[in-house]
């Protein structure tokens, strides 16, 4: 107990922020009365209609506060989920803007059904400054995930000036990510710039760095691979931990995987630096993901081949806890089981414990990672808490950031540093 108050009251060592000097910020942007694009990731997990976690929402509240201060009229755009090109109500940012009038004092922040077209464009122009319209879900159209100039053309018309303020989003290829900026004058907002500051300022710190990676999103996958070059130990954990158990043979039953994720973490193993890879020796699991489902906790060599893999085993996190107790940096991204049911939340809820006693410093980032922190009250004990999970992942990679250097072009282009 003594230990825990301690370290508690010992401040964890701050990060020395660097500047990414390239990309235009707000200051270098002609904003006054100005109508402006701004590209936020509101991203959140919705439950019927009901935000469960508002931390992306608030993050962008500073950019939006100053953009106010300089009386512009404000569009935003966002997606939210993966629609794939469809409109579904499910995925409706109508809920956000009634979050944001409620986090915005004095301010209704009114809601469009579409992004683009003349009722749009009409409704910004009859709106005044001050005033901030919410569009729908830019992934309502399949030209967002294709990068499509016309696209992209269309919601630059909609404004003057562009801000990218959505981190989380700043590793894709999209249309409002990496076209757009090439129209209009482009900064990035102020979450991205604390966001990049930090996080870039974090991955000097290669030695007794513990990267943790977990998550159902297989498409992260490339990740662990860059990763390898940029830590200590990485452990693999939640679904993706089972693309490498298959490519290493294991016969996992029926727990998450693809064709295409054995491939890639097939490559991964190949890596010069494979070892740092740690992945687990049991897992729980079930016939059935349904609560009514039976759970055992098998060796990894002793998956029945109807069950599910659905959390790690008490083995595997007491090696997670000694990796932890060893690092002077612990990256985490994903959860290690399916945490939407309890019984597979025990290994998540041992790695959030350890997080806020630590010594070392703690980078955590992906929308369940950070919900999971604040349902665990544990949020504010985290050094870092990024509102980007495979965004945050790329970069402390060190890998290419495309809509950041989109911002970098435009600012050239716009000649915003004369
Ligand atoms: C996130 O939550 O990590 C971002 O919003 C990106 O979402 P995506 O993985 O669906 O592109």
């Amino acid at each position: 107990m003594k230990k825990i108050i301690q370290s508690l009251l010992r401040p964890k060592k701050k990060l020395k922020k660097k500047r990414f000097s390239k990309m235009a910020s707000l200051e270098d942007l002609d904003l006054f009365g100005k109508t402006v694009l701004l590209r936020a990731d509101f991203n959140v997990p919705i439950k019927n209609g009901r935000i469960l976690d508002n931390y992306k929402i608030k993050q962008t509240l500073p950019t939006i506060k100053e953009l106010i201060r300089n009386r512009c009229k404000i569009v935003i755009v966002s997606h939210l989920g993966r629609p794939r090109g469809k409109a579904n109500p499910k995925f409706s940012l109508a809920p956000i803007a009634k979050e944001l009038t409620k986090l915005l004092p004095r301010k209704t922040v009114h809601f469009l059904h579409h992004c683009i077209g003349k009722d749009v464009k009409d409704r910004i122009k009859k709106s005044k400054q001050g005033q901030i319209i919410l569009l729908e879900n830019l992934r309502f159209y399949i030209e967002e995930e294709q990068k499509d100039l016309s696209f992209a053309h269309s919601l630059a018309n909609l404004a003057d000036v562009y801000v990218f303020d959505a981190f989380a989003v700043a590793h894709r290829r999209h249309s409002s990510t990496v076209l757009i900026p090439a129209f209009l004058p482009s900064a990035q907002g102020l979450l991205v710039q604390d966001e990049v500051e930090t996080i870039t300022a974090a991955r000097s710190t290669k030695e007794k760095s513990l990267w943790i990676i977990g998550g159902a999103k297989l498409d992260k996958l490339p990740l662990v691979k860059a990763a390898l070059d940029n830590s200590e130990w990485v452990y693999v954990a939640g679904a993706l931990c089972f693309s490498f158990l298959r490519a290493k043979g294991v016969h996992v039953g029926h727990s998450k995987f693809s064709k295409e994720s054995i491939q890639v973490a097939k490559e991964i193993l190949q890596h010069k630096n494979a070892k740092k890879i740690i992945l687990p020796e049991d897992i729980v699991c079930s016939n059935s993901i349904l609560s009514k489902g039976k759970t055992t906790t098998v060796n990894i060599d002793q998956i029945p081949s109807s069950a599910i893999g659905l959390d790690i085993g008490k083995k595997s996190t007491e090696k997670i806890l000694t990796l932890m107790k060893n690092a002077k940096q612990i990256i985490w991204n994903g959860p290690l089981g399916y945490t939407e049911d309890n019984r597979y939340r025990k290994a998540t809820n041992a790695v959030i414990k350890e997080l806020q006693v630590t010594h070392a410093r703690t980078i955590c980032g992906g929308g369940e990672t950070s919900e999971l922190l604040v349902k665990q009250k544990a949020r504010n004990k985290i050094t870092h808490t990024s509102t980007g999970g495979g965004a945050t992942l790329a970069l402390l990679s060190k890998k290419r950031m495309p809509a950041l250097d989109a911002l970098a072009k435009s600012a050239k282009k716009f000649y915003l540093f004369e």
